[in-house]
């Protein structure tokens, strides 16, 4: 069936669908398997369900047309992330990568031997960036939120420019169309947003890193379930429609807590005040469901998260309900102990702000 030009988000909501045929289901069902007849030859697509499966094939056809690439799905972000490092990157080789980035993708690259790695805050990586054999950026970054300019500096790197777009996803911002080469994401954070599954995907426009991933992905071999899979491909129709309310949201909580006295500060891509808000509504269409609020110290953070009443106290991000966490319980990241990071859900804007003000009504004030 031809389709119109239509937006990302109306092609999420088709895309990896198999075309029209008469008494067929819009979507067949996973296929649970791990071995397929293989008579005489080792020929055709499904020879062993480590190489492939057709519920993989459904998914990563979606998410590689919403990226601009061909796709692989990986059991989750991090399976995505390490599988970029470690089969991407070569020893003798430069990794150039943001201090500030989601901090176990900062523990892999410790962990790999024979290689520089170089790193600086996000906002300073240009330096770096014409040194690398492989550049590594996050935008917006997890916890900070700090945005750099992908265009230009997959422009300045000679090797290859790998994006972690899992806040923006692939409705929010298209890295390979800004010029990198490869997209990894934790599409258990909005892409999929039910907080239901683990998964994760690489997607890219080269066919040397497509080919060195899918091998990469059968000889470790710890493989995406195929009904994790299939979920995550239903989730996929109605990305557009949560990110929409998500970043709704996360726009109002930003705006409410950023006049709001109890807070010393709030970082949202999409307020004016944040540093590369200009760049941000260049490169994305959609800001995130992420932001960050700084309410001094622990003990303020810590009553903030308990007297919300409509926003759950948890790690991860991108999901329907809102969820937030005092970042620094983890002690991996560059914030202040009374960092916030709040994920908006997809609760009614005026319920969610009338929630978020009550609990920052409530707290002391701040010393001067
Ligand atoms: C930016 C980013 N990349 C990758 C990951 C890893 O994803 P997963 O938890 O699905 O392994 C996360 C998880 O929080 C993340 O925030």
């Amino acid at each position: 069936m031809s389709q119109p030009p239509v937006s990302p988000a109306t092609r999420a909501v088709r895309a990896g669908v198999p075309e029209p045929v008469h008494g067929a289901p819009f979507r067949a069902g996973p296929v649970m398997a791990s071995t397929y007849h293989l008579l005489g030859d080792v020929s055709g697509e499904w020879v062993y369900a480590r190489n492939g499966n057709p519920t993989w094939t459904a998914y990563e056809t979606a998410v590689g047309e919403l990226d601009g690439g061909r796709a692989l799905v990986f059991a989750s972000g991090m399976a995505a992330c390490s599988a970029a490092l470690l089969a991407l990157v070569q020893p003798g080789t430069t990794l150039v990568l943001p201090s500030d980035c989601y901090y176990t993708v900062r523990q892999v690259a410790d962990r790999l031997h024979g290689v520089t790695v170089l790193t600086a805050p996000t906002r300073e990586l240009a330096d770096l960036a014409p040194q690398a054999d492989l550049l590594w950026l996050e935008s917006p970054g997890n916890p900070g939120l700090e945005v750099c300019d992908i265009a230009a500096l997959a422009a300045a790197c000679p090797g290859l420019t790998v994006v972690d777009n899992t806040t923006a996803t692939a409705l929010g911002q298209s890295p390979l169309a800004l010029g990198a080469d490869v997209v990894v994401s934790s599409d258990t954070k909005l892409t999929t947003g039910h907080s239901d599954l683990l998964l994760g995907h690489v997607s890219t426009t080269s066919e040397t890193a497509y080919a060195a991933l899918a091998d990469w992905r059968r000889l470790t071999g710890g493989v995406a379930g195929p009904h994790e899979t299939w979920l995550a491909h239903r989730s996929l129709a109605t990305l557009g429609l949560r990110s929409a309310q998500a970043c709704a949201n996360a726009l109002a909580v930003a705006a409410l807590a950023e006049e709001h006295p109890a807070v010393l500060e709030a970082r949202y891509p999409g307020l004016p005040s944040h540093p590369e808000h200009a760049l941000a509504t260049r490169q994305m269409s959609a800001y995130g469901p992420v932001l960050g609020l700084d309410l001094g110290t622990a003990e303020r953070a810590q009553a903030f998260l308990s007297a919300l009443r409509l926003v759950d106290e948890a790690t991860s991000f991108g999901g329907v309900h809102s969820t937030a966490e005092r970042r620094m319980r983890w002690g991996a990241d560059a914030v202040g102990e009374g960092y916030v990071r709040f994920s908006a859900g997809v609760e009614a804007t005026a319920d969610l702000v009338a929630d978020v003000q009550q609990a920052l009504d409530g707290l002391p004030a701040l010393a001067p």
